[in-house]
Formats: structure tokens, C-alpha cells, sequence
């Protein structure tokens, strides 16, 4: 890494400190403060605005510009050339396959969908109104237990195995999610599917009957899968990555991830869109819930608005918007009520002050829900989708940190409680 430096003094230290700065092939430049320590002082960053935990070679974006890179392809142009497996042997190897690694990949990952048929019975212990979230934290979890013979951790083929398990058993596990909550019987994956449409006749066939996989919604799903595979170090992926660093094996560290995405102001965002929208219910009431959004004082926020890192539109959100719009044209739901709301809405939040001063434009979040709704999938299963888009990026992730030399995470704190003091005397 480049050698440039920052320097640091600080009141009451009798020397300036020399901290190298390491430049990457894009993007902001780091300071390595991890000497710090030593001089008995640590750096204090709550929500981690100004820092790098890690370095990566996998994702990048640039919130500025609402730019994000898998593997430095633009994710416009993947959502309109490539497909969700393909991406996920991007993420995961670094570059494109040729057609004999495509399919060879798409292979694996197809004989990976079935799980063991001992998990099914996991479900049975869950409340058939369980959030689907709750299921996935556990029965993902749950999957080490019947991989404990190669979990290996420092075997590249044990990692790969366990990574592209996730992938492939992911779709599986958010079917049966629904299938449980409707009563209907778990639907096995059908091998002459690709990966969304399998995953659409896992949701919607029974066996009675297969329902038609129309062709523009498995497209659709496909590409929300592509469009959530990676984000760099979101939260959930930082949660990840800070469970594999104490050696956890890869199912308890992406059940981790699942737990993280799971938040409101995270994965969950996606499911409270919709529900705000039917909150809203009509266009008459958009004026006083934009007011709530404002009030500081009102905990409402306007959910799928904003974003930590994208200060312009989130390139994701613009793609979807126009697959949002095709897919309720096709299903002649382009008068969609909920859709009317989401279009007021987002234009009122790209004029009004309170958010361009904010630069909270439409995320991820705000289209996804509309589309998924469209397909039939229910709002509870919203972020089980997104987790199992999301889940190549965790894997990902994952295994760029165990392949490289790593420490346990371990951050220090500010403490400003008690001072010692004595047990007072009986
Ligand atoms: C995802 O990190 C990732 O990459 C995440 C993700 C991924 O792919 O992994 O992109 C997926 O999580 C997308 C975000 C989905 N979440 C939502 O849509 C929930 C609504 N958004 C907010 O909760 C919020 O915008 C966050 C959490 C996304 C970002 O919060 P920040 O960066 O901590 O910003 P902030 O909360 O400090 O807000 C800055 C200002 C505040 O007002 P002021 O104090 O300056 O007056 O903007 C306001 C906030 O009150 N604000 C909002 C708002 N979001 C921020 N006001 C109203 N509605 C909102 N949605």
C-alpha cells in the first residue's frame, strides 16, 4: 500500500504521532490508527461514520455519485447483462466465469438446493404466524449441525463447499418459510428450474399442481436477488464478518447476518415501506405523514428514504423503478394504489427541502416492496428475500476474511461510569 502519512498531536502528549495513510485503487484514503492503542489512546467513531474496518477487494460504492461496483462492474450494467448465480461467482472468485465455470457453478449450486429432511422438522416448532425472520435466524443456524464434518474453517474447499450451500439452500429455507405460514406442504426444488424460477415454484406450486413461472416476474425476482447481493460494510455484513472473526463456523455467522438485516433501519426496511404505504392508505394523507417525517419529535420516518452511505440516488433504487413499473404494467397493476402513493411521495421527497437539505433519496428499500407485493410475495417475507439476495455478499465477505491473515474484532469504548470505589461495609 502507498506510504502517506497524517499527523497527530495531541494535548498533553509530548510527541506528534507519524500514522501511515494507505490509498486504494478508488475512493477515500485511510489512516491506520491501530498504534494508537499503544500511546494509550483509542479513536472514538459511534455508527462508525468515518471508518474503514477492513480492507476489500469485493464491492465498492460511491455515495457522492451513487455509484456501486461488484467487483468494479457497475451494477447497472450487471442487472441488464448478467443474472443473480453469476454475480454470486463474481462476488465469490473476483471475476466473471467463462461459459464451462458458469455452468459448472450453476451445477453445484443446483444440487446444493434440498435440505436434509431433518429440518423440516425445525418448522413444526414455530408458530404458524412466526415472523419469517424468526425461522430463518434458527433453521439457518441450524445448518452447521449437519456439516460439522467439513467445517473447516482454514479448508478453502470447506469454505467454498459451506458458502455455496448457503447460496443454494437459502431460496429453499424462504419458501418453506411461506409454505409453513400457509399451512401448505414444503414444495422440493425442481432441478430443470434456474435459481428465481425455482425459487418462485418452491413459493407458489403445491402438489396438486405447478403454477406457471411467468417469465418477467422470475426475471424480476432475479434481479432483486442481483440488485441485494453485496454492499460493502453495511451492518449485517460487519456483523458477519465480526462473528467469523472469532472462528464462528459460516452458517452461525450468516445467521448472524440475518439477525442484523432483520432491523427497520436495515433489511427491514423493505417490509416497513409497505407497511407505511398502507398506513398512508391515500394520497390525501401523504401531506401529514411527510410532516411527521420532518417532526423531530415524531419517531415516523419516511422508510425506503435515505441512506448512510448514498448521498444521491441509490443506483439499485433506479433500476428497480424501472423494473417496478414493468412488472405492474405486465400484471396490469400499473394503477396500483399503493404504487400512486410511492410516486407522490417520491417526488415530493426529491423537491422538498427538508430532504434534498438531507439528500435522503429513495433506497433499495423504497421500490423493492412495491415489486414483491406485485409477485404475490406477502410483506412478512420481504427481508427473507433480501437476505437471500444479500447472502453471496456475506459469503463473500466472509471468505475474503478468513482467506487472509485476520484478528478477532474487538473494539474498545469511551467509559465514562463509576470510577472505583469501595463495597460499602455491612
Ligand atoms: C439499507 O448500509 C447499507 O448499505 C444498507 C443497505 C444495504 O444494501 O445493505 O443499503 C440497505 O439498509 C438501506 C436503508 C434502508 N433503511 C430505510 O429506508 C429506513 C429509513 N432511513 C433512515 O432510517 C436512515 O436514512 C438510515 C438509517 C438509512 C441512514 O441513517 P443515517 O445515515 O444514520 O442518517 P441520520 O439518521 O443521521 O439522518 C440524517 C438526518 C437526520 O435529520 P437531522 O438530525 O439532520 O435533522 O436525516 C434525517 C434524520 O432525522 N433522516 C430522515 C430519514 N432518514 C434520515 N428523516 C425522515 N425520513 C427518513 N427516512
Amino acid at each position: 500500500m502507498a506510504e502517506k502519512k497524517a499527523q497527530l498531536s495531541v494535548d498533553g502528549m509530548n510527541e506528534t504521532l507519524d500514522l501511515p495513510v494507505y490509498e486504494g485503487s478508488t475512493g477515500a484514503d485511510v489512516i491506520d490508527v491501530s498504534s494508537l492503542a499503544g500511546k494509550g489512546i483509542f479513536t472514538f467513531d459511534p455508527g462508525f461514520m468515518s471508518t474503514a474496518s477492513c480492507e476489500s477487494k469485493i464491492t465498492y460504492i460511491d455515495g457522492g455519485k451513487g455509484v456501486l461496483l461488484y467487483r468494479g462492474y457497475p451494477i447497472e450494467q450487471l442487472a441488464e447483462k448478467s443474472d443473480f448465480l453469476e454475480c454470486c461467482y463474481l462476488l465469490l472468485n473476483g471475476e466473471l466465469p467463462d461459459p464451462k465455470q458458469k455452468e459448472d457453478f450453476n451445477t453445484r449450486i443446483r444440487y446444493h438446493t434440498m435440505v436434509h429432511e431433518q429440518m423440516h422438522s425445525f418448522f413444526n416448532g414455530f408458530p404458524r404466524n412466526a415472523h419469517p425472520m424468526a425461522i430463518m435466524v434458527g433453521v439457518v443456524g441450524a445448518l452447521s449441525a449437519f456439516y460439522h464434518e467439513n467445517l473447516e474453517i482454514s479448508n478453502e474447499e470447506h469454505r467454498m463447499d459451506a458458502a455455496l450451500r448457503l447460496i443454494a439452500k437459502m431460496p429453499t429455507l424462504a419458501a418453506m418459510c411461506y409454505k409453513y405460514s400457509v399451512g401448505q406442504p414444503f414444495v422440493y426444488p425442481d432441478n430443470s428450474l434456474d435459481f428465481s424460477e425455482n425459487f418462485l415454484h418452491m413459493m407458489f406450486s403445491t402438489p396438486c399442481e405447478d403454477t406457471p413461472i411467468s417469465p418477467v416476474l422470475a426475471d424480476a425476482m432475479d434481479k432483486i436477488f442481483l440488485l441485494h447481493a453485496d454492499h460493502e460494510q453495511n451492518a449485517s455484513t460487519s456483523t458477519v464478518r465480526l462473528a467469523g472473526s472469532t472462528g464462528a463456523n459460516p452458517y452461525a455467522c450468516i445467521a448472524s447476518g440475518i439477525a442484523a438485516l432483520w432491523g427497520p433501519a436495515h433489511g427491514g426496511a423493505n417490509e416497513a415501506v409497505l407497511r407505511m404505504l398502507n398506513e398512508i392508505g391515500d394520497e390525501s394523507q401523504i401531506d401529514r405523514y411527510i410532516k411527521r417525517a420532518k417532526d423531530k419529535d415524531d419517531p415516523f420516518r419516511l422508510m425506503g428514504f435515505g441512506h448512510r452511505v448514498y448521498k444521491n440516488f441509490d443506483p439499485r433504487a433506479k433500476v428497480l423503478r424501472e423494473a417496478c413499473q414493468n412488472v405492474l404494467a405486465e400484471l396490469g397493476k400499473d394503477d396500483d394504489p399503493l404504487l400512486k402513493i410511492a410516486m407522490k411521495l417520491e417526488k415530493i421527497a426529491l423537491e422538498d427541502e427538508y430532504f434534498v437539505e438531507r439528500n435522503l433519496y429513495p433506497n433499495v428499500d423504497f421500490y423493492s416492496g412495491i415489486i414483491l407485493k406485485a409477485i404475490g410475495i406477502p410483506t412478512s417475507l420481504f427481508t427473507v428475500i433480501f437476505a437471500t439476495g444479500r447472502t453471496p455478499g456475506w459469503v463473500a465477505h466472509w471468505h475474503e476474511m478468513i482467506s487472509n491473515p485476520f484478528k478477532i474484532g474487538r473494539p474498545r469504548q469511551l467509559y465514562t461510569g463509576p470510577t472505583p470505589r469501595d463495597y460499602p461495609k455491612k
